[in-house]
């Protein structure tokens, strides 16, 4: 064990934004449409509490650079955190960490001072917890698997979703996720 004050990591930059809608179709044709973004994706509906997402890329070279996802009519229990959305606005962004080593530096610095993580979970793309600042945005730490990992089929990347445990020792712990080589 290190005897150094642990600090907190200082991220890349802000990784992607997701907006809470009211309707998905006018949303898509402005964010489309006025403001030229393009879909890459969206999560596939697996049951009927699955969220209505979309996500874009402008001329970056990421996987996402914004994703939509509409409010459902009957709004879930608000003591409870979920990503599912429940008024319009922003949903979370993400800030992304350069590689693992500083990204589990700065999880366990998280950890240590108590930051709770509402969701521990490796995507196709990213291996992420979320968590909230004490306003209640919600913050995606993240770092990025490498690109030939995802591009060969981004849309299973975006559906790939590993949970974990979000206490203790476990939480802390990180494993590969299987790359996504498309056909
Ligand atoms: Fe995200």
């Amino acid at each position: 064990m290190s005897s150094e004050t642990p600090q907190a990591m200082t991220p890349v930059g802000v990784n992607h934004l997701v907006l809470n809608v009211r309707d998905i179709e006018r949303a898509h044709q402005f964010w489309t449409e006025i403001m030229g973004f393009r879909q890459i994706g969206h999560l596939e509906q697996r049951n009927e509490r699955s969220m209505n997402m979309r996500f874009y890329n402008g001329l970056s070279e990421s996987h996402h650079d914004l994703a939509l996802v509409e409010i459902p009519g009957g709004a879930p229990d608000e003591d409870e955190w979920s990503m599912a959305p429940r008024r319009p606005g922003l949903n979370h962004f993400a800030v992304h960490y350069p590689d693992r080593e500083s990204w589990l530096k700065q999880i366990e610095f998280l950890q240590e001072k108590g930051v709770k993580f509402n969701l521990r979970i490796n995507h196709g793309m990213t291996h992420s917890v979320y968590i909230n600042d004490p306003d209640g945005h919600g913050i995606e730490v993240l770092y990025e698997l490498p690109r030939e990992h995802w591009q060969g089929d981004i849309q299973a990347a975006l559906n790939y979703a590993d949970v974990l445990p979000t206490e203790g020792a476990e939480a802390l712990l990180d494993e590969p996720t299987p790359a996504f080589s498309g056909d």
